[in-house]
């Protein structure tokens, strides 16, 4: 292993972390698809896709290090949202938890100088840039349409085009 034992566990926790807001997307996917909001829908598909993908990241990573996996149980998703508003706000909320996370471990990784950790992951506090501005931005689309969602059902697109082209591969019809 060469990693710490402190950023093994880490590690093992942010996989967790990852396949919860997968989970979590999924709910807040289901949430709008029931509403027929079919692009805001494909937009959290797609969002819970990309969590599953960092958590294989670091499983591979800790697979390469040579570093066991310490595995948890996933807890429940919030699931009854009051409003489109309390699913974005949800949104923001796992983001900026994920963000956190992140720089928590690159604080260790760099007080530990290791490099390799440290360099793995700046590629995701890179992705965290987007996931913060793109969640903020949904809010945003959210409060200012009021009660009318159909409003910001047709500006999912531009809302996938700020994303810089991620999840291209999943994009669906949106
Ligand atoms: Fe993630
Ligand atoms: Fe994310």
């Amino acid at each position: 292993m060469f990693i710490s034992q402190q950023l093994q566990e880490m590690l093992s926790n942010q996989i967790t972390l990852e396949l919860s807001a997968h989970m979590q997307y999924l709910a807040i996917a289901h949430y709008f698809e029931s509403k027929s909001l079919d692009r805001l829908a494909n937009f959290f598909y797609m969002q819970a896709e990309e969590e599953k993908i960092h958590g294989l990241k670091i499983v591979h990573f800790l697979g390469e290090a040579d570093a066991s996996i310490t595995f948890a149980g996933l807890p429940a998703p919030k699931q009854n949202f009051a409003s489109p508003e309390e699913a974005a706000e949800q949104f923001v909320a796992q983001e900026k938890a994920n963000t956190d996370s992140f720089y928590a471990m690159q604080d260790v990784a760099v007080e530990q100088k290791d490099h390799i950790t440290r360099n793995f992951l700046v590629w995701f506090i890179d992705e965290q840039l987007e996931e913060l501005a793109t969640s903020a931005k949904l809010l945003d689309m959210v409060r200012m349409s009021g009660d009318n969602m159909l409003m910001v059902e047709m500006m999912v697109p531009d809302l996938m085009a700020a994303m810089g082209g991620g999840g291209a591969a999943e994009g669906g019809a949106a």
